[in-house]
């Protein structure tokens, strides 16, 4: 079936049977098992390649035939991968070349996953042939629903040819050497280039202090890698144009502007594995379920449209240094919560654990005991059962008003740049902290980039954005005239698209509109802090705190301590119809919930309940055509009162109602 024609959420995971290519036996009883679990579809072949050319251009697809037309007879629908996130000993063995050079210039051998070079030719070609033959065996078949190209995509290589391509896309990004060297400012330390063959990637033993040269070298890699993407993308389409495509993303820092990648997919994928239990505290799982929902939501932010939970785990992992167990609940708030955010589907790693490998011991659904009479099991299959009977939210929408700009070039930027913090810059932690005070206020939240449309929302936060784009400001001017308020903080636009320092005050070009202007940024120690009020409360500001000179804005709250004790802290300007914010320092959670509750009052952003919960309740809302659903999750694992519902520990409520 069509992707587009499926009505149902989808339930399944990656199923790696190439692994039980000799025991038909398990195979049936596989399918058995998926149907009573409500599993609906398998992701097949992520990492098949052996399986499917176990020796150069000799190809083996019969126990695939196979598996397929299993899958169609039991209407499982098949997400197929490309299998290029794994290669065969082989194909290194005689292209030593295809292995990636890491960023100390050592080739890698043969071993592990995703470690190849994106620019090298030969595994280029391999790929491209895999895809071809994959695409065109199964353009028709029945079971094909959806492409899933690679495997969670990431890193850099450093190779000799990556550094050709590098130069290449540098000459096509400054044109001439002059101009990167203005940009790079390079005449510091006498770095000035004066032919492009001079420039290689960042490097320990070599150039680190060219802050736009590490930029370049991570927008660039990222590009290789989308092109990469495309390039498989062209490969399967040229034989199933109607057949969507998607790649599963998973670390917002991974080397990859998920942002441009995502104008290549049909639609977004991601892979969740959030750390429940292990906060070394009962009851501590609301931290986790805020960075997990910041995932979810950025993902379904990226197109403005539900996005596939496309791996979690049924129990535990082994990737980290204590992988606990999904305490009994856990599993089904943790898929629930997904949903909430805008996921149509929950999807696992992985269906079966395999007998060896690295990763015999992470979760799946059936253990190495084969058997459905298990706890894992019995709570997938009730995730599967309540999912289908939800399928009336499959393509529900999420409506936000509000806003969060968590910016790719900016925070990498950010976290190469030497500034007076060069250890916890906490920059992350100020994202959640942002995210976590707006999500607490029970609104619905976007997470976009700088490029993206503003005029949708009447709020938009954006903490630390460090570096403006060509445009950013004047968006900003424009946004805040027209009606909206934007909540600016310390340590923003203060350099341009190549990490050099714009010219005048910092945030640049904006005084007008903000009324203030930093003129200082004085940095804390841990431990440390200033204070102030607002409203009557004293709040601590840490980390950093800029010092502003007072050009025309309302002063809301001042620091209390130290040299700059009266200067404004927390200011707020009107221009125009709206609003522009300037909060001068990292501020304590409690100030954040406290700034954004007022400002989403002043703006009239419609909250998904008025009621306030205890602190683990998270809301969350989806619309569809008819109707209205909110989601009440409660990350405790003591029961909960939400409005006239009494709920259990770790359970999540979802409240339908009519709109039309
Ligand atoms: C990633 C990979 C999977 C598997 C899981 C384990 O998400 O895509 O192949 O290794 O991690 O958690
Ligand atoms: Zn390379």
């Amino acid at each position: 079936m069509r992707f587009q024609d499926n009505k149902e959420m989808l339930h399944g995971g990656d199923y790696n049977a190439d692994q039980w290519r000799d025991r038909p036996d398990i195979l049936a009883e596989d399918i058995r098992l998926m149907k009573k679990a409500g599993v609906n579809t398998v992701t097949l072949c992520v990492f098949s390649w052996s399986a499917l050319e176990p020796m150069e251009d000799v190809y083996t697809f019969e126990w695939l035939d196979k598996l397929m037309d299993s899958m169609a007879e039991n209407q499982i629908h098949v997400i197929l991968s490309t299998p290029s996130g794994g290669k065969p000993p082989w194909m290194a063995a005689k292209h030593p070349d295809i292995m990636r050079t890491n960023k100390d210039r050592i080739r890698l051998f043969y071993g592990e996953r995703e470690n190849h070079c994106n620019s090298n030719l030969y595994f280029r070609k391999k790929v491209r042939q895999i895809d071809e033959k994959l695409a065109s065996r199964y353009a028709k078949h029945p079971a094909l629903m959806l492409w899933h190209i690679s495997n969670e995509m990431y890193g850099q290589c450093h190779c000799d040819e990556c550094q050709q391509n590098f130069r290449l896309w540098l000459k096509n990004k400054y044109q001439t050497i002059d101009r990167l060297n203005q940009e790079y400012w390079s005449s510091f330390w006498s770095h000035s280039y004066t032919d492009w063959s001079e420039i290689s990637s960042p490097f320990r033993y070599g150039e680190t202090a060219i802050h736009g040269l590490e930029l370049d070298y991570q927008r660039f890699y990222s590009d290789l890698s989308i092109d990469f993407l495309k390039k498989e993308i062209e490969a399967v389409r040229k034989f199933t144009p109607e057949i969507p495509v998607t790649t599963n993303m998973f670390h917002l820092n991974c080397g990859i502007h998920y942002g441009r990648l995502s104008e290549h997919i049909d639609l977004i994928a991601w892979d969740s594995y959030p750390r429940w239990h292990c906060a070394g505290r009962r009851n501590s799982e609301w931290e986790t379920a805020v960075s997990a929902a910041f995932g979810y939501d950025f993902s379904r932010s990226l197109q403005k449209k539900p996005f596939l939970l496309m791996e979690s785990t049924p129990s535990t992992t082994n990737g980290f240094e204590v992988s606990k167990l999904k305490r009994p609940g856990m599993h089904m708030l943790s898929s629930m919560q997904a949903v909430a955010c805008g996921a149509d589907s929950v999807q696992y790693f992985q269906w079966r654990k395999s007998r060896g490998g690295y990763e015999k011991f992470h979760g799946a659904v059936i253990s190495q005991n084969g058997s459905c009479e298990t706890r894992v099991y019995r709570e997938v299959e009730e995730v599967g059962r309540v999912l289908k009977s939800l399928s009336c939210l499959k393509g529900a929408q999420t409506k936000a008003e509000a806003a969060m700009i968590y910016d790719w070039d900016s925070l990498r930027a950010l976290d190469e740049q030497k500034s007076m913090r060069r250890q916890n810059k906490g920059i992350e932690e100020t994202m959640l902290e942002h995210y976590e005070a707006l999500l607490k206020n029970y609104i619905s939240v976007d997470i976009i980039d700088q490029t993206a449309e503003f005029s949708e929302y009447s709020l938009i936060a954006a903490p630390m954005l460090y570096m403006f784009l060509p445009g950013t400001a004047e968006k900003i001017r424009q946004f805040i005239r027209n009606g909206g308020t934007f909540v600016m903080t310390y340590y923003s636009g203060l350099v341009n698209e190549n990490d050099l320092v714009y010219e005048g005050y910092p945030p640049y070009s904006l005084q007008d509109i903000f009324g203030v202007a930093s003129e200082e940024t004085d940095c804390l120690c841990d431990g440390e802090a200033n204070h102030f009020t607002y409203n009557n409360v004293s709040y601590q500001a840490t980390h950093y705190c800029d010092i502003l000179q007072h050009q025309g804005a309302e002063v809301l709250s001042v620091y209390e301590d130290d040299f700059y004790k009266g200067a404004p802290v927390f200011t707020r300007k009107k221009a125009g119809e709206g609003y522009g914010c300037y909060l001068a320092c990292r501020a304590e959670k409690a100030f954040l919930y406290a700034m954004y509750s007022d400002l989403i009052n002043e703006t009239g952003i419609r909250r998904i309940t008025d009621t306030v919960f205890t602190e683990d309740v998270m809301v969350k809302e989806r619309f569809s055509k008819t109707d209205r659903y909110q989601f009440f999750m409660n990350f405790s694992d003591e029961k909960r009162t939400i409005l006239s519902y009494e709920l259990d520990g770790y359970e999540c409520k979802v409240i339908e109602t009519k709109i039309l």
